[in-house]
């Protein structure tokens, strides 16, 4: 779990929430600076204003879902609509709480390190963030191997036999 002070995103998104203007710097590893108002208005999206590529994402879901590192919950609150059953899960615990008000009934404050296959369903969606990818794929220190998951997929689903949502 992150700690307030690490929360950059978490106060980002719980600010927008609240009714506050908020820009998103963002600084690449290339020394890249980006400004932007409308990224974190992206976060917290209808599906009606997602890219087409997301859209047609969404429509390979099937069955129980975990969203990893759900953020402002706009994928995980898509699909709780759809009837999915389903659980979002961050490390964040401001996001978390943006969930919450914004309806979403399963969430947790929860870092994809404590992920392990008695969670199932897989649905993660930033295959750039690499300790998650590496995590899912199996390839991290004291990963249990969550999924296999092929390289450059950022959406894909896994079966546990184990009974709903275990260690919640
Ligand atoms: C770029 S945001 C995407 C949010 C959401 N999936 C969406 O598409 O709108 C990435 C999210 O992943 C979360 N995150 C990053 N690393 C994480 C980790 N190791 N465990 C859990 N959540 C993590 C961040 O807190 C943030 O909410």
């Amino acid at each position: 779990m992150l700690r307030d002070s690490q929360d950059a995103f978490g106060h980002q998104l719980y600010d927008l929430y609240k009714g506050s203007r908020v820009i998103e710097i963002v600084e690449r590893d290339d020394g890249l600076i980006d400004p932007s108002e409308s990224l974190p208005k992206y976060y917290l999206a209808d599906f009606k204003d997602w890219t087409p590529r997301e859209k047609l994402a969404a429509g390979y879901v099937h069955g129980r879902v975990l969203d990893i590192g759900c953020g402002g919950g706009r994928w995980s609150l898509y699909l709780q609509k759809k009837g999915r059953d389903v659980l979002g899960i961050d490390f964040s615990p401001l996001v978390v709480k943006v969930c919450k008000m914004r309806g979403l009934h399963n969430v947790m404050v929860k870092s994809i390190t404590e992920v392990d296959s008695r969670l199932g369903m897989v649905a993660h969606n930033d295959p750039t963030n690499k300790e998650a990818s590496d995590h899912l794929r199996g390839k991290s220190r004291g990963s249990g191997g969550l999924a296999r998951i092929p390289e450059g997929i950022g959406l894909s689903q896994g079966k546990t036999s184990e009974s709903r949502w275990q260690g919640r």
